[in-house]
């Protein structure tokens, strides 16, 4: 059960995003499972036979809050498509259930000649978490439709997890409704090699049998006498005290916009709040996280770990919004690849309402690329490193009849072109708003920022805000108001925003019913409609392998702190834009960002 697969552009980006797992052994069974665990608290082991069949163990802990909510794997890298495995606590006892889902809504029942069996040592609920410890018979296929497919070309499966804090409505029922998972979700790697070993069978005999064949089980566990956890759950109207000073702005959200924003109205002269969930992101922000080889710079500051930031660290990814998204000051800017895309002036000119348009907004733009500028120049000792891929990849664009083009100088230009990737680097360090607009702000009287803050709504009579309502690390509930005349600003992004306004109660009924009916998935051409296209194949193809970037030598440190080298340049090697006129008539543009992955292999997403 067996096979390979292409290292996918699906893969490469989950690869940035995705955890990496470690052996650990379960004190309470002895067995040694591959696992994943996130801060969250959530933990997912696994363990094979030496020669994997169709039978695998798996090992779910999450802790409890609020009586507890669910936590869960997919068995493949994306929610929907693949089997998932979900577990909760109901009244001491653990339910669980197969699911899949079509969409990003709530995952039916699935049945199929899969079973679990709960290994009854491994199976609790107490006081502080719940522990779900089975065999999985028949879960192991060569479809991932129908079960975990055990990959050995790379050996490493991309698997999901997800965890729900807040209790199901119908938690002693196995085909319960789930909830959102609020306590954090993502995808992590899986090295399946570090989850075989010879004692399977002898761990395989610890489960106990009785467990419903339909997959859904309800397992009785041994009670955990005190504290049946009839707490009332927390959320809704508590309450919160109300600071004495008030701003004239106050900014939620401490990404680009808010950032930019707070600061220029800082600068007119009036009292600004900026409240940020997160922490400090950059060294120049106040982390004190810094790095083994240079104490001067944070993962976040080097652009060679663009790429890389798993890897180095943990960085601070939300662990509440349904796509990546980071949760510290500067945002997305603090955790992304540093692309520096800057528009063409028909995106403003083309659906842009009046006083919008480029000739409203260029002087603008003008003052942020003069404060924040980007570049195309690579290293600042003016090498590009490891850039065959460009090599590779401009000699086929150009064969195509392409054009060559700065992004950066010419922007417009995003029809048939290819080019350096432009990159939000500055001094061979990651640039962005946190370097170029924050410190600005942070000399003036009448600015202030709080981190580790998170808005939760605005507080609003009628259409008329006040204020925002906060919740503290330290789950203070705490309100700010504006003063007289004053406004709020929701600047907490493209997942978060909606939130707060929901949480505001601000919002479109139709919206919501859109996004509930859940439809996904794009059509494929068929493999009939492919165009096989020639590469070049006589220029050799060089990747630097991950331990030249997370472990450096002593060359490459000292290149960096001279802004060069690969440490200073992010991962992507050539980007290109082009352009279709859809059948009603619209232009619709694309972007495509290349690299090369490994040795003799290019890929572009
Ligand atoms: C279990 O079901 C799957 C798909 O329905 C099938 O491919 C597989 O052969 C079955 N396995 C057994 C042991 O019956
Ligand atoms: C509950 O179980 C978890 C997971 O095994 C463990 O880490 C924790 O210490 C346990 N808590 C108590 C109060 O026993
Ligand atoms: C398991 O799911 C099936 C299908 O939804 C349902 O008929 C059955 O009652 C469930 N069993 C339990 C124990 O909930
Ligand atoms: C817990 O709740 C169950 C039913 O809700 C009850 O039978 C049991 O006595 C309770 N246990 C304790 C320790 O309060
Ligand atoms: C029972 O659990 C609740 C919720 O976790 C907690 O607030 C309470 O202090 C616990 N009671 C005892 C007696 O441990
Ligand atoms: C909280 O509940 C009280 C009493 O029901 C109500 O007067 C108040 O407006 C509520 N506060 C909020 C913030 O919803
Ligand atoms: C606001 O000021 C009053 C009076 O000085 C003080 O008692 C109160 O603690 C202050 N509130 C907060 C939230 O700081
Ligand atoms: C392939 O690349 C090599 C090295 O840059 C170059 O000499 C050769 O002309 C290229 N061949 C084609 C067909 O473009
Ligand atoms: C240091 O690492 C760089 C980047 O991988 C490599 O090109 C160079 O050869 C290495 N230098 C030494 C002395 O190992
Ligand atoms: C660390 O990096 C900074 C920024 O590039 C540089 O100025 C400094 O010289 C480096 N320090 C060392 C010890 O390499």
């Amino acid at each position: 059960m067996s096979r390979s697969f292409i290292l996918s552009s699906a893969l490469f980006a989950l690869r940035a995003v995705a955890q990496t797992s470690s052996p650990y052994v379960d004190a309470k069974t002895g067995i040694t499972f591959n696992g994943y665990q996130h801060v969250s608290g959530y933990t997912f082991g696994i363990a094979l036979p030496e020669n994997p069949t169709t039978d695998f163990i798996a090992q779910i802990q999450a802790p409890i809050t609020n009586r507890g909510g669910w936590a869960g794997f997919s068995m493949g890298q994306s929610m929907t498509g693949n089997p998932l495995i979900v577990a909760w606590p109901n009244d001491g006892e653990i339910v669980s259930s197969f699911r899949q889902a079509t969409g990003y809504t709530n995952p039916a029942v699935k049945t199929s000649n899969f079973s679990m069996t709960p290994i009854p040592d491994g199976t609790f609920v107490n006081e502080t978490a719940f522990s779900y410890t089975f065999l999985c018979s028949n879960c192991i296929s060569d479809n991932v439709a129908d079960g975990l497919v055990i990959y050995d070309s790379p050996a490493v499966n991309i698997m999901g997890w997800a965890f729900a804090k807040a209790p199901l409505t119908d938690s002693a029922s196995a085909s319960a409704a789930l909830n959102y998972h609020n306590g954090g979700f993502g995808a992590f790697g899986m090295p399946m090699d570090n989850a075989k070993s010879a004692k399977f069978d002898t761990w395989a005999a610890l489960a106990v049998q009785g467990g419903s064949d339909s997959g859904n089980t309800t397992v009785p566990t041994t009670p955990v006498p005190g504290n049946n956890s009839t707490a009332p759950i927390s959320g809704g109207n508590t309450t919160a005290s109300i600071a004495n000073e008030t701003y004239d702005y106050i900014v939620a959200g401490g990404g680009p916009a808010g950032i930019i924003a707070a600061e220029r109205l800082a600068e007119s002269g009036a009292s600004v709040l900026l409240i940020e969930r997160g922490g400090p992101s950059l060294a120049s922000s106040g982390n004190t996280d810094t790095l083994e080889w240079n104490s001067t710079v944070t993962m976040y500051d080097v652009p060679g770990y663009g790429y890389y930031l798993s890897d180095v660290g943990s960085p601070a990814y939300c662990t509440d919004t349904a796509d990546m998204a980071g949760c510290l000051l500067g945002g997305g800017t603090s955790v992304n690849a540093m692309m520096f895309v800057k528009p063409q002036e028909k995106d403003f000119d083309d659906k842009w309402p009046v006083g919008w348009k480029w000739a409203d907004v260029s002087a603008a733009a003008d003052r942020v690329w003069e404060r924040n500028p980007g570049q195309t120049y690579g290293s600042m000792d003016g090498n590009r490193y490891n850039d065959e891929a460009y090599g590779v990849l401009s000699q086929f664009f150009a064969g195509q009849g392409w054009a060559e083009t700065d992004f950066i100088k010419d922007p417009n230009s995003k029809t048939d072109v290819y080019g350096h990737p432009a990159w939000n680097v500055a001094g061979g360090l990651r640039s962005g708003p946190v370097k170029t607009y924050l410190p600005l702000a942070q000399k003036l009287s009448n600015f202030k920022l709080i981190m580790n803050t998170n808005v939760v709504r605005a507080v609003r009579a009628g259409s008329s805000i006040s204020g925002v309502e906060v919740e503290t690390a330290a789950g203070k509930q705490i309100i700010y108001n504006v003063k007289a005349g004053g406004s709020v600003l929701l600047a907490a992004g493209a997942l978060s925003t909606p939130r707060i306004l929901f949480n505001s109660g601000i919002g479109l009924a139709e919206q919501l019913q859109t996004v509930a009916a859940g439809k996904s998935g794009a059509a494929h051409p068929d493999e009939a409609d492919w165009i096989n296209l020639p590469f070049n194949t006589s220029i050799p193809m060089l990747s630097e392998p991950k331990t030249a970037f997370t472990t450096p030598n002593q060359t490459t440190v000292e290149l960096f702190a001279k802004g060069s080298g690969i440490l200073a340049q992010s991962g992507q090697r050539l980007n290109w834009w082009s352009s279709v006129t859809t059948s009603d008539g619209s232009e619709v543009f694309f972007q495509g960002t290349c690299n090369g992955p490994s040795d003799d292999t290019i890929q572009m997403k």
